[in-house]
């Protein structure tokens, strides 16, 4: 039996469906005991580490409060504040790390400096965003349409805009593995990495469902369960801004594109959402928009994700006797 103690979180490329799922079923337990209002401190004495070297609302709050609301203590380190900005090294900085801290969350711009992170901790390390990937994200993006929807398998995600950033990367991976098919609408020149897709068709043909790339949004859209955007601008690209807020313009979504999926589909967003640019008013404050629940949503996945890096298969022996009918959830095999 496969337990997620002492494992990183740098992509999803290293996760499976099943284990995936263990972090859905995980969240939706752990706020079945929080609303019973039943004390339940699994992470008392532990100390989650969150490095930034980039701005965050969401990722950084909802850090800390899981860790709070588990027993535990969140602490802030700006990378600027660090002897990491003065030169000293990423190795040594995660052996150091490494003996006061139960976990590092950390949010920067090259993937390869989370990996030598990982490399050099001996302790779970999480992408709290990269350049290139956003696991939390898509975790908390599936769970919600999970919660929506009932069920993830054969549903169709379209996603309209950049289709080389992290959000996309991190949503062709994860949809590949959980059987969602999807749809990637990027103007050339925006679309995702190529490694990544192919990494993507591959894991696609396993699960049955289908990766499919096209630059025109309708198509994308069409039929689909569920419409995603993100901004025209990732953090780290501002230089290129103007050039992309023309290229990326006839991929907004509004209304009539909304109107081509289907009538109950969702509207998501990671956030923070540049509102008349990729989304208009009409369609992040409409019926469909699920955009608050999504951001509420990465509370409870890094409370699941923090309880089952740092304790593992003893988080679901001690959340056991506090689910009184539920069914407990299940260790990956
Ligand atoms: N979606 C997301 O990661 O938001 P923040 O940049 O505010 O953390
Ligand atoms: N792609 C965006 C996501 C922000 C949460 C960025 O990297 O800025």
């Amino acid at each position: 039996m496969e337990d997620l103690k002492g494992r990183h979180l740098l992509s999803l490329q290293q996760y499976n469906k099943g284990e995936m799922m263990l972090i859905f079923e995980t969240a939706t337990a752990l706020q079945a005991i929080m609303a019973r209002g039943v004390p339940f401190k699994p992470l008392q004495g532990k100390t989650l580490g969150m490095l930034f070297n980039k701005n965050s609302t969401r990722t950084r709050v909802s850090f800390e409060v899981a860790i709070y609301q588990l027993g535990g203590h969140g602490l802030y380190l700006g990378g600027q504040e660090l002897q990491l900005a003065r030169g000293e090294s990423i190795a040594d900085t995660a052996h150091v790390l490494s003996r006061y801290l139960d976990a590092i969350m950390i949010r920067t711009y090259s993937q390869a400096e989370v990996e030598e992170l990982a490399a050099n901790a001996g302790i779970p390390v999480i992408n709290g965003l990269t350049d290139q990937f956003h696991p939390c994200q898509a975790l908390a993006d599936f769970y919600t349409i999970y919660q929506k929807k009932g069920k993830l398998e054969g549903l169709k995600l379209a996603f309209v805009g950049d289709g080389n950033n992290n959000v996309t990367h991190s949503l062709l991976l994860g949809a590949a593995k959980l059987g969602v098919n999807i749809h990637v609408a990027a103007p050339e020149g925006y679309e995702p990495e190529a490694e990544i897709l192919a990494l993507a068709r591959q894991e696609a043909e396993n699960s049955g469902c289908s990766v499919v790339l096209g630059t025109d949004p309708v198509e994308a859209v069409t039929g689909a369960d569920a419409v995603y955007t993100d901004v025209r601008t990732s953090m780290g690209k501002e230089g290129e801004a103007k050039e992309r807020r023309h290229t990326l313009a006839p991929y907004q979504v509004n209304s009539t594109l909304m109107a081509a999926a289907k009538p109950d589909a969702l509207f998501l967003h990671c956030l923070p959402a540049h509102r008349g640019e990729e989304v208009t008013d009409a369609v992040m404050d409409g019926p469909n928009s699920a955009v608050f629940d999504q951001a509420e949503n990465r509370l409870h996945i890094h409370k699941a994700v923090l309880g089952l890096l740092i304790r593992g298969k003893e988080l679901l022996e001690a959340m056991a006797p506090l689910l009184g009918d539920r069914k407990l959830p299940r260790v990956a095999g």
